[in-house]
């Protein structure tokens, strides 16, 4: 993918610094924040910027988000907005993605998500009280998950001060354990999976399946996927590479009508759990 990404800087010296070491690890351009706001000339030669987005409540951090023509500010929240709501309703253990990688069993399987993203089914996974590796191979997308994990446990510790009254006790106790549950690696997955045999008893993927002509994305997030990251062309090599490493079972999320993926030795899925537009292809190694 070759979208094109600069950072806005800020005047507030402590998150000019944050971006200055953002910058040089992700290697782009620093923009003049009053230039890049007014739409001078900068704005217009990117498809994303990365900045500071300030919250109105002021005790609240401000958040790292993705700017860019198409959608709105991008950023991942894991306490508030539609991770919150899929948290209260989105079917706990009994929900598809839940019964796929395992997560009613009595004792929660050790996960690692090797296609984090946005975060979302990570978040799903911990919440269900699996501890979740991420892994994520955009530095971008993964700068965003790792300023979501540390303003979590920022707005849970100014929760915890009494400083904020967002949750009551028995939440926050609930969404510090949660928050407690997940990290975070910046790597190609199937590369960390061969180098680094990391312990998993499940590994779970959803690499980004090409957009059909037409067909847009269902929500700003995956807008700016499709954008940043495009489609993932190398996730057999990655399926394998899970096959090689998980000690229980691997789950592949596809869309419904989609095949599984290809494997070099004509490998299918011993068995699938069906949502309304989603299939979960299920390689079972042994029992959970
Ligand atoms: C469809 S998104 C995953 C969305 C995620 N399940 C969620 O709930 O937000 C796929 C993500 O996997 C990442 N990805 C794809 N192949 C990868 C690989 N081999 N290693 C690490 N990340 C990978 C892409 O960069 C992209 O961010």
């Amino acid at each position: 993918m070759n979208a094109t990404l600069a950072l806005i800087s800020e005047t507030d010296p402590a998150l000019n610094t944050a971006l200055q070491a953002l910058t040089q690890a992700l290697d782009l351009p620093l923009l003049d924040r009053e230039s890049a706001l007014k739409k001078h000339t900068n704005i217009s030669n990117y498809d994303f910027l990365l900045g500071w987005l300030n919250t109105n409540e002021n005790v609240l951090p401000p958040r790292l988000a993705l700017f860019s023509k198409k959608t709105g500010p991008v950023f991942i929240d894991f306490l508030g907005g539609k991770k919150n709501h899929r948290r209260q309703f989105g079917g706990g253990k009994g929900q598809p993605l839940a019964r796929a990688v395992g997560a009613s069993a009595e004792h929660p399987p050790k996960l690692i998500d090797a296609t984090a993203g946005m975060g979302g089914d990570a978040f799903v996974f911990a919440t269900l009280g699996c501890d979740v590796l991420m892994i994520e191979r955009s530095p971008v997308i993964a700068a965003l998950l790792q300023d979501a994990l540390n303003r979590a446990k920022t707005e849970l510790k100014l929760e915890h001060e009494g400083q904020t009254t967002r949750f009551d006790a028995e939440e926050r106790t609930f969404l510090e354990e949660t928050i407690e549950h997940m990290s975070l690696v910046n790597a190609d997955a199937a590369d960390f999976l061969n180098n680094e045999k990391p312990d998993a008893d499940v590994i779970y993927l959803d690499p980004m399946y090409p957009e059909k002509k037409k067909k847009a994305a269902t929500n700003k997030e995956m807008t700016a996927l499709q954008g940043l990251v495009g489609p993932d062309m190398d996730s057999s090599n990655l399926l394998e590479a899970a096959l090689q490493v998980a000690k229980k079972r691997v789950v592949v999320k596809r869309p419904t009508k989609a095949e599984p993926i290809q494997l070099a030795d004509g490998r299918l899925p011993s068995a699938n759990i069906q949502s309304p537009n989603t299939r979960y292809d299920l390689y079972t190694l042994s029992r959970l």
